[in-house]
């Protein structure tokens, strides 16, 4: 099987890397640290099935493009992709599903004095999320209810995101720790992917620092069943795939959701159509079974294959360039990558690097390198990682030293412990 991946970041490294173990891979545009890398675009690349990674494709419609030429996609068309382009469509859609979800309201231009006033009914935190895409960036949680209404004004007015932010929702905030699943969809029915992974999304320790795309991630969260995901697939996910099939969306992809275990149970707090990155490059390498075949039933609508998961756990330290998220610096030589590769256990997925004209990778992003390690326990697999960390380096390189090391978010059934 031929198997075109679309992006050029780490979790699309992570796929391609475990998809060539048993198909041929190219990966379009990839990177210079990403094998199988080629500037052709994939409407030009003749293959059996392509997935596509970032959601800014799914949105634009490169996954309808490729199906109308009559080929085998992962990832959902423009419609289904409205799920994460539209907090407010996807609001109304889970609302209509009975999924439980925060309370909100939409608005758009010339409605800041009705926002002022929907806001005056909610007790705090105040949610102010920008409708569209705005790159994890786009949602505000404040207790002050004036800074609440002045970032609504700047995302209306298009100041602070463009048009991502001229409708905008509102939401009654929620408290409690979070959880994401992860379930493919062939269109029909979901399955769920069965283990969990927790993100670490402040730049600095201890949940420090300001957000950004994901510091450090670590798999499986310990105490997180497969039942308890199930519960929230009979929440969310399923009657939202019945919701989207009434739509007549046909939904080939994975579905991420994402969860606040709040004291009166868990309630949906979005849906991203992609896997997560860095969630994907803790997961995708220990599936178990046949990844390729697999991606390709959910492509033709016909998922039969049950998803498994090694139950080793994984954890990956993200590397990011000096500046980041602000202004990331590019350029900077990276050393020690083949020592790092070399210990048992350790995996490096390329994010956002590139090749000098020396042909040394330097770095090309603000988050350059994700450092995976690999072992039955989470602890030994954080040691690894971390002692590969330490093999890396280059000017203002930054990365957290505390990934997968509080782990007692322990979360059950009723909420939070
Ligand atoms: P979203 O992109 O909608 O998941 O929002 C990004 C982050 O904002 C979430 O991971 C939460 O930490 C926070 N958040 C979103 N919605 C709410 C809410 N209704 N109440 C409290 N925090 C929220
Ligand atoms: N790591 C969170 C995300 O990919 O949205």
């Amino acid at each position: 099987m031929k198997v075109c991946v679309v992006g050029s970041g780490g979790r699309e490294h992570a796929f391609a890397k475990t998809l060539s173990t048993e198909a041929e891979v190219v990966i379009t545009p990839g990177s210079a640290g990403i094998e199988g890398s080629t500037p052709e675009p994939a409407t030009a690349i003749d293959a059996d099935l392509y997935v596509i990674g970032p959601e800014v494709p799914l949105v634009n419609g490169l996954a309808d493009e490729l199906r109308a030429s009559g080929h085998y996609v992962f990832g959902p068309g423009s419609d289904g992709a409205l799920l994460e382009a539209s907090k407010a469509w996807m609001k109304d859609l889970v609302h209509a599903a009975g999924v439980p979800t925060a309370g909100y309201a939409s608005f758009g231009e010339n409605q800041i004095e009705e926002v002022a006033g929907f806001l005056l009914t909610l007790e705090p935190p105040y949610v102010v999320k920008t409708d569209g895409l705005a790159a994890g960036k786009g949602v505000l949680v404040t207790d002050d209810y004036e800074e609440a209404v002045s970032d609504a004004r700047n995302k209306l007015s298009g100041v602070s995101f463009g048009d991502a932010g001229r409708r905008i929702v509102i939401e009654e905030g929620l408290v409690g720790p979070e959880l994401s699943l992860f379930a493919l969809c062939d269109g029909q029915q979901a399955v769920l992917i069965p283990t969990s992974a927790q993100d670490h999304k402040r730049l600095r320790d201890d949940d420090c620092g300001p957000n950004t795309g994901g510091m450090g991630c670590y798999s499986p969260m310990p105490g997180m069943s497969s039942a308890d995901l199930d519960e929230l697939m009979d929440l969310a996910v399923h009657p939202t795939v019945e919701e989207l099939k009434k739509r007549g969306i046909d939904y080939r992809g994975v579905l991420f959701a994402g969860f606040m275990m709040t004291k009166d149970g868990p309630k949906l707090l979005e849906y991203n159509v992609r896997f997560g990155d860095p969630e994907a490059q803790v997961i995708l390498p220990r599936f178990e079974g046949n990844l390729s075949e697999t991606l390709l039933e959910v492509a033709k609508g016909n998922l039969t294959t049950q998803p498994i998961v090694s139950a080793d756990a994984m954890v990956t330290v993200v590397l990011a360039s000096e500046g980041y998220p602000t202004s990331p610096r590019t350029g900077d030589v990276i050393h020690g990558m083949d020592d790092a590769k070399t210990i048992e256990g350790v995996t490096v997925f390329c994010a956002g690097v590139d090749s000098n004209i020396q042909g040394e990778l330097v770095t090309n992003g603000g988050r350059v390198l994700n450092v995976c390690g690999r072992a039955p326990t989470l602890g030994a697999a954080r040691e690894i990682a971390y002692k590969a960390v330490d093999a890396i380096s280059w000017p203002g390189m930054q990365h957290r030293t505390d990934i997968g090391a509080s782990i007692e978010t322990s979360i059950n059934r009723e909420g939070i412990k």
